[in-house]
Order: C-alpha cells, then sequence, then structure tokens
C-alpha cells in the first residue's frame, strides 16, 4: 500500500559551469508513478552520495552526460513496495539505481535478491560500490605486499578510508592525504592509519619525504591534479600507481595542464599507472562482498558512514562531498 500520493524528484536545474552549489538543483513533486508489466515500485530510503556525481554533469563518462531538467541519478537502499512479477516481497531492501527521489519504477530484472546487513546502511558504503572499488582497486589492481608504504588520497572519504584499511590488513605501512588537520587525526585515531599527510597545510612533498623517506611503493589515487603530481615526485623506484578517480578536476574548469613530469619519472623510476573500474569485477561481486564482510566482522575493517537527513537536503550533500565535509560514505536518509 502506498502510503504517500507525491513523489519528490531532484532534478538538475542547470549545468554548473563552476563549484556545485544546490541552486544547480530544484525539487519538483509528481504524482507517484504508475507500474507497467515488467516493472516494480520501490521506495528510497537511503541514497548513497557519489564524488563521481559531479563527472557525471560534465561530460560522458562510464554514464551519458546529464542534461538540465533530469533526474539526478543515484543508487538508493530501497523498500519493495509493489513487487510486480520480481519474485520478492513488498517490504524487502534492495539496492538498486532510485535516482534522487521518493518512489521510482524499476525494471524487475535490476532488481536483484533482496539484501540484509547491519546497520542496513552498510549496503550502500562497505557492501557497496564504494567498498567493493576499495576492494578491488586496492588489493586486486594495487597487490599491497607486506612491509610496502601505501599511500591514499581522499583517505578520509568513502573509498579511501576503506582502501588504506586494506592495505594495512596486509602488512603495509600506510599513510592517508586528507584535507585538515581534523580529518588526519581521525583517519589515525578512529581508522588505524600509520600516518596522515595534510594538503592543505602546504609543502606536500616535504610532509611526503619525511613519512616516507625511502619511496612510496603504491599509491592509490583518488584526486588527480596537484596531489598526484606531487605524490609521483615520492615514489620509489618500480612503484605503482592506481588511478580510482580524480576529484579534484570534476568541480571546476577543466586544467591548464595534466601532472608535470608524467612521462620522465615514469620511465626514470620504471613506474606503472593502472587505472580500472569496479564495474570490470562485476563478475567477482560476491567474492568482494564475502571478503569485506569478513574484515568487518572481525572488526579490523571500520566503516565511517556520515549520514545527512532529507532527500532535500542531497544536493548541499553532494556540494559538501566535493568541498571534503564527509567523514566516511556521505548517505542520504530519505
Ligand atoms: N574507479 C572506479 O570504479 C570508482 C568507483 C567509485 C568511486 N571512484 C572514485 O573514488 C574517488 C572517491 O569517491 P567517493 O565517492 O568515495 O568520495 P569521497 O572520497 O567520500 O569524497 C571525496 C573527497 O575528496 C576530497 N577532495 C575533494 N576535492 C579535493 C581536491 N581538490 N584535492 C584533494 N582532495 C579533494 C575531499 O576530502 P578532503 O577533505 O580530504 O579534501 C572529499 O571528502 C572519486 O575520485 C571517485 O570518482 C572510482
Amino acid at each position: 500500500v502506498i502510503a504517500h500520493r507525491e513523489n519528490r524528484r531532484v532534478l538538475l536545474r542547470d549545468v554548473p559551469a563552476g563549484p556545485l552549489t544546490p541552486d544547480h538543483f530544484t525539487v519538483e513533486t509528481a504524482p507517484v508513478p504508475q507500474r507497467a508489466a515488467g516493472e516494480a515500485i520501490v521506495r528510497t530510503r537511503f541514497l548513497g552520495i557519489d564524488a563521481g556525481a559531479r563527472a557525471w554533469l560534465q561530460s560522458a563518462t562510464y554514464r551519458t552526460r546529464l542534461a538540465a531538467g533530469e533526474l539526478m541519478p543515484g543508487t538508493g537502499l530501497a523498500e519493495v513496495i509493489d513487487p510486480g512479477q520480481s519474485g520478492l516481497s513488498a517490504g524487502d531492501l534492495v539496492v538498486c539505481e532510485t535516482g534522487w527521489q521518493d518512489y521510482a519504477l524499476v525494471p524487475v530484472g535490476l532488481l536483484g535478491l533482496p539484501r540484509y546487513a547491519e546497520p542496513p546502511t552498510h549496503l550502500l558504503s562497505v557492501y557497496g560500490n564504494p567498498g567493493l572499488t576499495a576492494f578491488f582497486g586496492m588489493i586486486r589492481s594495487g597487490q599491497p605486499a607486506r612491509g610496502e608504504t601505501v599511500v591514499v588520497s581522499a583517505a578520509a572519504g568513502a573509498v579511501g578510508s576503506l582502501a588504506g584499511q586494506l592495505a594495512r590488513m596486509r602488512g603495509c605501512r600506510v599513510l592517508g592525504i586528507v584535507g585538515g588537520a581534523g580529518k588526519a587525526q581521525r583517519i589515525v585515531d578512529e581508522l588505524g592509519f600509520h600516518g596522515a599527510l595534510d594538503y592543505r597545510a602546504g609543502d606536500l612533498r616535504g610532509q611526503l619525504k619525511a613519512a616516507a623517506p625511502d619511496g612510496v611503493h603504491l599509491y592509490f589515487d583518488n584526486v588527480g591534479g596537484e596531489v598526484l603530481e606531487t605524490v609521483l615526485l615520492a615514489m620509489a623506484a618500480h612503484g605503482r600507481i592506481v588511478c580510482c578517480g580524480a576529484v579534484s578536476q570534476y568541480d571546476g574548469p577543466a586544467p591548464a595542464h595534466g601532472p608535470r613530469g608524467v612521462p620522465g619519472l615514469l620511465i626514470t623510476r620504471r613506474l606503472q599507472m593502472l587505472g580500472f573500474l569496479v564495474s570490470d569485477f562485476d563478475a567477482d561481486r560476491a567474492v568482494g562482498v564475502e571478503a569485506l564482510e569478513t574484515a568487518v566482522r572481525s572488526g579490523e575493517l571500520k566503516v565511517p558512514e556520515d549520514i545527512v537527513e532529507g532527500l532535500a537536503n542531497a544536493p548541499a550533500a553532494l556540494a559538501g562531498v566535493l568541498a571534503g565535509d564527509n567523514f566516511g560514505r556521505r548517505i542520504v536518509k530519505v
């Protein structure tokens, strides 16, 4: 039974030319959609807020570019309201593309199986895309080995916080790069990073030299731009760089230049740079989730979540992620 007859929908008002603000969005109210054959109706309970969503507004990525007036896309943790022919029951929880709205029509083939976790928000963090990105990016792509020095950027974020801990669990010495002294303290105290560097405090190159005098063996890059340029200078010979994302480049005009010194450094230090998409590992998602569940249950892997209340606050929640005001996975409680 659908208790609410209205569906709030957050639409992109216009494509931002500079930093994203809540004014780039508008909230409309529409009737709850009618289900057609082959569809189910779900009610969004929580939305995962991805830093990468900013890039979807700018150009085609692994998604087509979003246009003004369209519903903001996003992954939701949703309750099945009307299961249609999906074989699920009303009340089941599923993780699916809901977009930023109360009610979504989902093709039954895309609903998957009912999911359970305690707390349920872990389905959007550690057992969702951020956790799997951290797992497949760090473990499969980066292959961290005991004793190596590993650096992770955006280390207090959804992906970075987990990627760094996974490397620590492999016996690496892990340093996180974050913006601000408060986050630097927290990733050490709460997440067990061995050290933290604050790129906003200046002289990141000097901080890296002091913290990793023998060089960085593996760099997990969420940020690109200047931070990547600086870490490249700190790489040890035969070091690896896993390119996960470039959040420093999403929220403004295209940069005038990329990291300087890339060809020279790559050659003289025999570095390897490897990009990946979490979807490359779709066939192994269950393996990833199982490994992450074991790590969480053992108490070794902490899962920071940063929950914002209210669908109408989703735009501000995304702008905040880009400005770095989140600690861990940002989630909107719809
Ligand atoms: N390859 C894949 O398949 C895949 C999948 C999912 C996500 N990703 C990527 O993973 C990265 C993290 O995404 P997320 O959703 O987990 O976001 P997140 O890390 O929770 O949030 C983004 C963080 O980036 C930092 N940041 C923002 N601007 C920065 C700048 N100019 N320089 C340095 N740091 C900056 C901020 O923290 P500070 O306060 O520390 O600056 C902010 O908290 C993104 O690059 C995303 O595109 C890749």
